[in-house]
């Protein structure tokens, strides 16, 4: 296992190309699945889950081989219905396959998700559309199994208690497009990531309207072709980066953005002294205001709100301005595994339900650090460049399962990051737990 060594100190400085999303490449994977034609997906990004992703397809029958640096070619001739169950059951987005499966194969089979760091990840929204679209659902010794084999049209209700689902909405979307008749979703998702799933599916041949909206009508199709498809930046992916260059009060531009993207999290930024400017389409620029910056309030709620993946490293920037900020988790209410480990390099904040209330401005110090999941290990490199002395970030498998090339990414930023194997590590610098 691999651990970052940070130096703090270094203000971020220079250009940074945003990757493809991972979030919306997932289930593109999985879409190209409803074809029987060949599709290529570009701007697909480098990282362990879309690798998962290839493994699992490929073992589903596809024909599945990566041709440039970020496209890959999906040949499904022919699939069977069962995922390997060693491969699915570490990704929690092969969730993604049971949609294109039930749609193409009539059948599938995928493990219930168990227990999840960033809180109770149920899959109950993504059934009940299935079943308000007649699949037949069992659940076997933790195997789900859906038969489609009468699958029809339905109008349903797919919104749930903390609002509405993602990758649950790309399931119904994937699974109504071969449905026959016209399937209406109410209390969809409208994340940028179900949009671009919209727009590969429609070049596929599929009949969908109001993508980015609530409500979505979807009039199945006999049959879909292959596209190429090119995957929209990673909004995730760009925002935290604008947090580096906040928190080391530096000066960064972004290229191949789509700020449009990032409204809700922006207005925040703005809010707080981050002087944002899109200098060309495409780019933009990021630097703090010389007066300092402000301390802000946020709930995350799906989009267009706040984003839930992007709490962690707002909660990393708040400990590094001076005053209480606050932040209110709507949609993971326990994701805040990153707070303890914020808390061993000097931060002061308290948890109060769903609420971190942090009291920000002393200078973080470095200290060795346990990465919980993607969004944390993130959050605690960004910690890790704002600090005083060294910070090991343990765990970053998390992070290399999101984040592409983010330690290359932020040493051509100025940083001083280095990753080295785990045996490198000093024992004054080994955790309590190791
Ligand atoms: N929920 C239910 N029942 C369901 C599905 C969801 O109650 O059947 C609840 C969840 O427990 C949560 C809320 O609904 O409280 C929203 O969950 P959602 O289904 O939207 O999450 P997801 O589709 O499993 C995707 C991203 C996550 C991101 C969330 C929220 C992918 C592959 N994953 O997950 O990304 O946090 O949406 O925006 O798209 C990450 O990238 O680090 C990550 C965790």
């Amino acid at each position: 296992m691999d651990i970052l060594r940070i130096r703090g100190g270094n203000k971020l400085a220079g250009e940074v190309e945003v990757s493809g999303s991972k979030n919306a490449a997932l289930p593109q994977f999985a879409a190209a699945l409803l074809s029987d034609q060949e599709t290529i997906l570009e701007n697909v990004p480098d990282l362990s889950d879309i690798r998962f992703m290839a493994e699992i397809i490929s073992h589903l029958g596809a024909d599945i081989s990566k041709i440039g640096p970020s496209s890959w070619k999906i040949h499904p001739l022919k699939i069977h219905p069962d995922p390997p169950y060693e491969l699915v059951r570490k990704m929690r987005a092969s969730i993604c396959l049971l949609g294109p499966l039930v749609a193409r194969v009539k059948r599938a089979k995928v493990p219930m998700p168990g227990g999840c760091v960033i809180g109770h990840r149920p899959i109950d929204l993504h059934l009940h559309a299935l079943k308000e679209m007649g699949a037949e659902i069992s659940l076997n010794q933790g195997i789900v199994e859906v038969d489609g084999s009468a699958m029809k049209a339905g109008n349903l209700f797919i919104g749930g208690r903390h609002g509405s689902t993602v990758t649950g909405t790309a399931n119904a979307i994937m699974a109504a497009v071969l449905t026959p008749g016209i399937t209406t979703l109410d209390g969809a998702a409208c994340e940028p990531e179900i949009v671009d799933l919209c727009c590969m599916l429609k070049k596929m041949g599929a009949k969908i309207s109001g993508a980015g909206s609530h409500l979505l009508s979807i009039e199945g199709v006999d049959q879909l072709n292959g596209c190429v498809h090119r995957v929209i930046p990673d909004r995730i992916e760009a925002a935290t980066y604008m947090i580096g260059a906040a928190m080391t009060r530096g000066k960064i531009v972004l290229k191949g953005i789509e700020a449009s993207h990032l409204g809700a999290f922006s207005k925040v930024m703005r809010e707080s002294g981050v002087l944002l400017n899109n200098s060309q389409k495409g780019n933009l620029d990021v630097q703090t205001d010389p007066s300092g910056l402000s301390p802000f309030e946020i709930i995350t709620l799906p989009y267009p709100g706040f984003p839930t993946d992007l709490q962690a490293q707002a909660c990393a920037l708040a400990c590094t301005i001076p005053g209480l900020s606050i932040l209110t988790e709507r949609v993971y209410p326990s994701r805040f595994m990153h707070i303890p480990e914020l808390l061993r390099m000097g931060a002061t904040v308290s948890l109060e339900g769903a609420n971190a209330i942090i009291k920000g401005g002393k200078k973080l110090n470095g200290a060795p650090v346990m990465a919980s999941d993607l969004r944390a290990s993130a959050a605690l490199i960004l910690a890790g460049l704002a600090a005083e002395g060294e910070t090991w970030v343990h765990r970053i498998y998390h992070l290399d399962r999101g984040y592409e090339f983010m330690d290359e990414k932020l040493r051509k930023l100025g940083a001083e990051v280095e990753r080295l194997p785990e045996s490198s590590l000093p024992p004054a610098f080994r955790r309590p737990t190791d």
